[in-house]
């Protein structure tokens, strides 16, 4: 078979990141390469998100736009993965015949043998030896879980091949930069009334711990650095010993099972049961190598005093929180089901400053958080409710989202969505000038301070006056952090990628980006309360500076940009 190129673009969060890269290690095992350039690509697959409908309405547009194309080209091989492909079924492909392909992210080791088909019936027979072309066989290959994943009540969740994928990860140095996503569970037992994540994903299921570490352990060993633990409910995690059921060698992951553990330490906790606050342990001291752990995003609740205290307790485990709250409203909290009330979220928020803010020693807590505004009947009084919230809370940064009723879920079905676009909007554009001036007073209070900065890379701005397009940002950005692979966009991974950018996976690069003609560049860094600063660097020093972490006061604080010296 001749050389397939693949284009793969992925949106939504960094769970399909992280798939991506998985189905890139995997296909480019089996002797595919990937091209940045959509054009001159065999086959176009697009990795993408169903939690808005803003997030599906990209892909709609991207497969509209390969309508034409694929008349010139008829044997291109068009496949959407991802939770739009599980969402929407194959009412997909009645609405976009372009797409050949569809594997939901529950059915992703399955993607090779969808593509070798789709390759040998759509690509293949149109290259007839005579040279003339012939007219494609249509043949759809389809991979989508349903609701197969829920099921299964039992414990184990057995024939999961899917984990067969995360163990398959390719972690060569050139595959990575100093930083890499490493998932811990998939999945969503909640239900948020308003959420698709437990339809796309499946029932939640708990990795092997001893997966989890040997995975760290060979991506320290490829240079990475940082590693950012992965789940829906990421503090969640826990997982049985005396239940594991091992298949063909490989234990097996875990179902997730409801358990009370509530503000106290999980009850079981070194009595056959890894908890969250023991793999965090584990991590941080079997894998040395990972100077930054962070884990991304956690549940409100089930956040016991024990994971505190490991995190307080181990210097490399940082001091940064992602825990939606979602609304400050009681009545909505309920409505959307998040099983805790505004006054339990504060207290979770004051245990952990109190457990874990230490500014004194350039390690301020650092808390994000989630918000939906026009949920329906949200009145005036409940959205006053959150802006207290968020007042109070002082978050670093929201990602603030306006309600996205999501074909499916309870409040979609049960819930009119009777919150007027208007009223959305300025509920929004409110919460966000909110967030805006406490993400300000906050930098401000970190002048004068000390961090250990990651440095991640050129500054995104940087890159803007050097010349290069969005595009090239993002892949030389995903080259930053040393050479070749994937990285985290130094400077704007706050801004919310789910609803702003999408990724592609390219080919590895080695550019630098840095020219040596210029006398000074700015890069880019990270505290590991996941505050940005940028520092200014001799163009000669700079790169030997990026993917290092070194102590870096604050100068300035202007608009949320803070500026920094090393020390
Ligand atoms: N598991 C995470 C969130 C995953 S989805 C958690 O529970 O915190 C990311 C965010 O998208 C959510 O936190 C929520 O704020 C937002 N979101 C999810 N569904 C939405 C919808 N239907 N409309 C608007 N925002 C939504
Ligand atoms: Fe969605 Fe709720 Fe699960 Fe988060 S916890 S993924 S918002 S259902
Ligand atoms: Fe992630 Fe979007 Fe799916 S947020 S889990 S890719 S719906």
């Amino acid at each position: 078979m001749a050389q397939r190129t693949v284009y793969l673009e992925t949106f939504g969060c960094q769970m399909n990141e992280l798939d991506s890269e998985l189905v890139a290690g995997q296909l480019r095992a089996l002797g595919y390469a990937f091209t940045t350039d959509s054009q001159s690509a065999d086959i176009v697959l697009y990795n993408t998100c169903s939690v808005r409908e803003q997030a599906e309405q990209k892909v709609w547009s991207r497969l509209g736009e390969l309508k034409s194309r694929k008349q010139e080209q008829p044997g291109l091989v068009v496949g959407v993965l991802g939770c739009l492909a599980e969402r929407d079924g194959i009412d997909l492909i009645k609405r976009m015949p372009v797409v050949d392909v569809m594997c939901g992210p529950g059915e992703l080791d399955k993607l090779p043998s969808l593509l070798d088909n789709a390759v040998r019936t759509r690509l293949e027979g149109t290259e007839s030896e005579t040279g003339k072309k012939k007219e494609p066989v249509s043949a759809k290959q389809v991979a989508l879980q349903g609701n197969t994943s829920r099921r299964s009540a039992t414990l184990a969740a057995a024939e999961d091949s899917l984990e067969l994928l995360d163990l398959s990860r390719s972690v060569s140095p050139t595959d990575h930069g100093g930083t890499a996503y490493v998932r811990i569970t998939r999945g969503c037992n909640k239900f948020c009334t308003y959420c698709v994540v437990p339809f796309t994903r499946g029932a939640e299921i708990h990795r092997p711990p001893e997966h989890i570490i040997d995975e760290c352990k060979r991506l320290a060993d490829a240079g990475v650095i940082e590693v950012t633990l992965l789940g829906q409910t990421v503090n969640h995690y826990r997982f049985e010993h005396g239940a594991a059921v091992t298949l063909g060698g490989i234990v097996q992951p875990q179902k997730g099972r409801a358990y009370t553990g509530g503000h106290r330490a999980d009850p079981f906790r070194g009595a056959g049961v890894t908890t969250f606050a023991d793999l965090l342990a584990r991590i941080h001291d079997e894998v040395p190598g990972i100077q930054r752990l962070r884990f991304v995003t956690s549940y409100p609740r089930d956040f016991g005093d024990d994971v505190l205290q490991v995190i307080r307790d181990h210097p490399r485990i940082c001091r940064y929180l992602h825990v939606p709250a979602q609304s400050g409203s009681d009545r909505m909290l309920k409505m959307m089901n998040r099983g805790y009330e505004s006054s339990e979220y504060l207290e979770f928020i004051d245990r952990a400053r109190s457990s874990l803010d230490q500014p004194e020693i350039g390690r301020p807590l650092m808390i994000s958080g989630d918000f939906i505004v026009g949920f329906p009947t949200e009145t005036e009084e409940d959205f006053e409710r959150t802006i207290q919230l968020v007042e109070r809370v002082r978050y670093k940064n929201s990602f603030i989202f306006k309600y996205s009723p999501r074909p499916g879920t309870v409040a979609f079905d049960k819930i009119p969505d009777d919150v007027p676009e208007d009223v959305k909007r300025r509920r929004n554009n409110t919460l966000l000038a909110v967030q805006a001036r406490i993400s300000d007073e906050i930098a401000r209070e970190q002048v004068g301070r000390t961090f250990d900065l990651m440095i991640e890379g050129v500054s995104k701005q940087e890159q803007k006056r050097r010349g290069a397009t969005h595009g090239q940002i993002r892949k030389n950005n995903a080259v930053m952090l040393t050479v070749g692979g994937k990285g985290m966009n130094p400077d704007d991974a706050d801004s919310g990628c789910g609803s702003g950018c999408s990724h592609v996976h390219g080919a590895s690069e080695t550019e630098s980006g840095i020219g040596s003609h210029d006398e000074t560049v700015q890069l880019a860094g990270r505290t590991d309360g996941d505050l940005i600063v940028f520092v200014e660097a001799r163009s000669e020093t700079a790169p030997a500076m990026i993917g290092r972490i070194l102590p870096v006061r604050v100068s300035s604080a202007d608009k949320l940009v803070l500026r920094g010296e090393v020390v």
